[in-house]
């Protein structure tokens, strides 16, 4: 395996993106909404750098299995447990590849009426991503690599390892 983004990097990348939060959000309360497995040491990481008040709620969709490539078949295995309506949410997400799960949350959650929705997401690979709306706040535009590390696995290991490697 080859590292492909430093712990370092990574860790100053978070903080910016958390200061950003910080500026944008002062005086309201968000809802960080993890995307499990994926995005859990990304949202631990970002939250310990927030200093406004702020809760924090998980939704969990069906994963690529142990398999690379989407089936762009998607499900929702963890339903959200908090009232989105009339909520200011950031929905935190490890990486967009098709496109195609964070599309579905977007729809999702604007069925439910919040007050905004804003994207966090680590990583964003650039010539697979069909996107007709922005990413709010983006770690790291990336080639089309499947990679591995910080949250991210390939068949449910690597996520414990501090960097992001290509595998
Ligand atoms: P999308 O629906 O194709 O955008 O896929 C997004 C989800 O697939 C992410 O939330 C990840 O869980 C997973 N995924 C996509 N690319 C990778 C990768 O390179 N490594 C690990 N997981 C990935
Ligand atoms: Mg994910």
């Amino acid at each position: 395996m080859k590292i492909y983004i430093s712990s370092e990097d990574i860790q100053k990348k978070v903080k910016s993106i958390a200061s950003r939060i910080n500026r944008d959000y002062k005086g309201k309360i968000p809802i960080f909404i993890g995307v499990l497995n994926g995005a859990f040491v990304f949202l631990s990481d970002l939250i310990r750098y927030i200093k406004i008040d702020c809760e924090i709620d998980f939704l969990k969709l069906s994963s690529y299995g142990d398999r690379k490539i989407s089936t762009g078949n998607i499900k929702m295995l963890k339903e959200l447990n908090c009232e989105v309506k009339g909520r200011d949410i950031i929905v935190v997400e490890d990486i967009i590849d098709s496109g195609l799960s964070i599309k579905f949350m977007k729809t999702l959650i604007e069925n439910q009426k919040p007050k905004s929705l804003k994207i966090a997401a680590l990583l964003l690979k650039k010539d697979i991503s069909n996107l007709d709306f922005k990413i709010d706040y983006l770690g790291f535009t990336i080639e089309n690599k499947f990679v591995v590390g910080y949250g991210l696995d390939y068949a449910q290991k690597y996520r414990n390892l501090k960097a992001i490697y290509v595998l």
